[in-house]
């Protein structure tokens, strides 16, 4: 298993490129399966979880090719088994998504259940709940989701609680109903608005992506297209952190501010100064910052992604800070690896009071989920020392070649294979 080994105590300093968002990509590459022309997606990053996805298309009968430039094209021209094994999904939940394409493409899906993960049970509760209200019947039997419906029918879904691949998978089994779909307490997140764009282009009637009440008007097909993903607002945010936390001063350019209100609030309060472009944000800092608190929510409001990275910061802050994850049952697997580093954390119940110290020691630690890897990185470039990063295939998920894009910025980081 790969490592990190991070000699800490540098100010990040320099540009870079902000990749590809992860949790829109996703989704728009099951989206292939909504027609059997070719749909062409490009500034897709280079993660495991796109490359996961991409061989789960390509096992049921999608012709996936990639070009230098990391587009992707993906024809589904005829889908010869709408199944995703159990061995595909247990390494990535976000495999759910393909639920809902399938059945309105196919008539039939076979998904295994996600497993739950790190950060809590997962359950896709109102992903079957959305699709049972479109005519669809639904089974679970020996650890697999099937279901089966003629032919989709339009239908007004009002979500328990704000899912976000809940949503994205209700969408888009609703661009091939017959009839209207309305989806109440729809997720916001910029990730679904970028979905819906990418739908629209195919020849699909989305209408209200962004706010609580989404419509879409079922079409009989639809068509290929050619569409760009989004950039990653939460690698974004991490490394704004990253500048933060190590004194430093940073430009991320190939960004977009207008999805970051939240982030860019919680860096201002602790004294970081932050200045946007059209599509760039540049962040200095000048002196210690002061603790800030943060409280997750879904968008618009302060991202459960960046909760993880925030506590490194708040670690070495001057002051107290109190930290609630409102999102997910049990997202502080990072305190335990924090507090090995020297960091003073009390968790209570989704509370973590963090009260700055002096300076972080480096040592070894584990990462157990995607952020919270990063928030160890972010420790590791902050503490005295060397800091070891376990298990970095977690990074590797949502984080293309984040050391050498930290080494751009003068981080001493280097891979241990
Ligand atoms: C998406 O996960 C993201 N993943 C997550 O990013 C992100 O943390 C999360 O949204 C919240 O913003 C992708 O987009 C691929 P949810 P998702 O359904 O859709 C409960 C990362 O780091 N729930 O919005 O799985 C659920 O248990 C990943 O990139 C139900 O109870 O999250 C959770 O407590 C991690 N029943 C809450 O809702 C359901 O049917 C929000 O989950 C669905 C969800």
């Amino acid at each position: 298993m790969d490592r990190l080994v991070i000699e800490g105590g540098v100010r990040l300093a320099g540009e870079v490129a902000v990749s590809g968002a992860k949790n829109a990509t996703l989704p728009i590459l099951t989206a292939a399966l909504l027609t059997a022309e070719p749909l062409t997606v490009s500034n897709v990053p280079h993660l495991r979880d796109v490359t996961t996805m991409l061989n789960l298309l390509a096992q049921m009968g999608v012709a996936v090719s990639m070009d230098e430039r990391l587009g992707v094209e993906l024809t589904a021209a005829r889908i010869a088994e709408p199944v995703a094994p159990y061995e595909l999904v247990k390494t990535m939940r976000a495999s759910v998504l393909v639920l809902g394409p399938l059945t309105a493409r196919c008539g039939e899906a076979r998904v295994s259940l996600p497993g739950g993960c790190a950060i809590g049970l997962r359950p896709v509760d109102q992903h079957l709940k959305g699709l049972q209200a479109m005519g669809a019947e639904v089974a679970i039997e020996h650890g697999y989701i099937s279901v089966r419906a003629k032919r989709l029918k339009g239908a007004r879904i009002r979500m328990d609680l704000v899912t976000v691949t809940g949503t994205e998978n209700i969408m888009m089994a609703a661009t091939l109903a017959d009839g209207t779909t309305v989806i109440e307490n729809a997720a916001r997140e910029p990730e679904v608005v970028d979905l819906a764009h990418c739908l629209n282009a195919m020849g699909a009637r989305v209408q209200g992506a962004g706010s609580d009440v989404i419509t879409i008007e079922g079409a009989d097909r639809l068509h290929g297209a050619r569409y760009r993903v989004m950039p990653d607002r939460i690698e974004t945010g991490t490394f704004l952190v990253a500048a933060a936390a190590t004194g430093g001063s940073i430009r991320l350019t190939g960004a977009r501010p207008d999805v970051l209100d939240a982030v860019r609030e919680k860096l201002r309060e602790p004294g970081a100064h932050v200045t946007t472009g059209p599509d760039w944000i540049a962040l200095e800092t000048n002196g210690a910052l002061s603790a800030v608190n943060v409280r997750t929510a879904p968008y618009p409001g302060f991202p459960t992604d960046m909760q993880a990275q925030f506590m490194a910061l708040d670690s070495i802050a001057r002051g107290t800070a109190l930290v609630t994850e409102t999102v997910f049952e049990n997202r502080f697997m990072h305190v335990q690896e924090l507090k090995r580093l020297g960091a003073d954390i009390e968790v209570e119940g989704n509370n973590a009071v963090v009260k700055g110290v002096a300076h972080l020691d480096g040592a070894t630690v584990m990462a157990t989920d995607l952020r919270a890897s990063a928030s160890l990185v972010l420790a590791g470039l902050i503490a005295r020392g060397t800091t070891t990063v376990d298990r970095v295939y977690h990074l590797d998920r949502g984080y293309e070649r984040i050391e050498e894009k930290l080494s751009k910025l003068g981080a001493r980081i280097r891979r241990v294979r």
